[in-house]
């Protein structure tokens, strides 16, 4: 079998967190939130091939980060201006892999992916169209009216928020990354669907794999981290 290749995008300037640095370059339990991702594959997946895509200007920071925290370099591919032109050109990069790889596509702002996700991925991606982790909706939903001011409860039941990694055989994405940008392209799912791959499956994901997003969502990862004394344990109740 053709050792998997992960892909993880880090090229976003993370704007809706505040900070001068990108999110996932910030401090967390004394590594960068990034090398925890990187880490979560390391362990996961050992044979896996992992390219990291960030974006030019912050390359030499991460390279720096790299040498003064020990963390192995991944391969490193240029990030663009939105997350699905980064992953187009990571998926460029890898020309050379063969079309049957199953390639996971992750976010590097999500630290705290488990070795229990990942692996659910990549067996449900290997007779599938793909397969994306997903938890159920906690919060009542209610859908806002066009005056932005109204609005109607919603059954949250059949909805289901959506995770990484999500995880797909390589000529697939080759074939749905070749479509033209839409917004709606929030994720890599949405682009397979659209070229017409229906048969992608949900796994289940984790409420601690939860992506850094507000400051809030830093104190919320170091006490997961803190409480089960890894940002990610093997082995997990789940
Ligand atoms: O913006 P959002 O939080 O949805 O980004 C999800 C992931 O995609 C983040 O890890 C971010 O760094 C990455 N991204 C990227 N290139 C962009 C925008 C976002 O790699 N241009």
């Amino acid at each position: 079998m053709t050792p998997p290749i992960v892909i993880i995008v880090a090229a976003g300037s993370g704007t809706r967190f505040g900070s001068e640095l990108p999110k996932q370059f910030l401090p967390l339990c004394g590594q960068p939130v990034l090398a925890h991702a990187i880490d979560a594959f390391r362990k996961a997946l050992p044979e896996a091939r992992i390219i990291t895509v960030l974006s030019s200007s912050m390359t030499p920071l991460w390279n720096n980060l790299c040498l003064s925290h020990g963390i192995e370099p991944t391969e490193i591919v240029a990030g663009g201006e939105s997350r699905w032109e980064s992953v187009k050109n990571a998926i460029e990069a890898i020309a050379d892999a063969p079309p049957s790889s199953i390639v996971l596509i992750h976010d590097g702002a999500r630290p705290l992916v488990d070795n229990g996700i990942i692996t659910r991925a990549v067996a449900a991606a290997r007779n599938t169209d793909g397969a994306i982790p997903a938890i159920p909706v906690t919060d009542s939903l209610r859908r806002l009216n066009s005056d932005e001011v109204h609005s109607e409860p919603v059954d949250r039941a059949p909805f289901r928020a959506v995770q990484t990694p999500q995880a797909f055989s390589l000529w697939r994405l080759r074939e749905a990354y070749k479509l033209p940008y839409q917004p709606g392209f929030t994720d890599d799912a949405s682009v397979l669907a659209e070229a017409g791959f229906s048969n992608i499956v949900l796994v289940e994901g984790s409420p601690r794999n939860i992506k850094i997003t507000t400051p809030v969502d830093m104190l919320l990862a170091e006490a997961i981290i803190k409480a089960y004394g890894s940002a990610n344990p093997t082995t997990l109740q789940r």
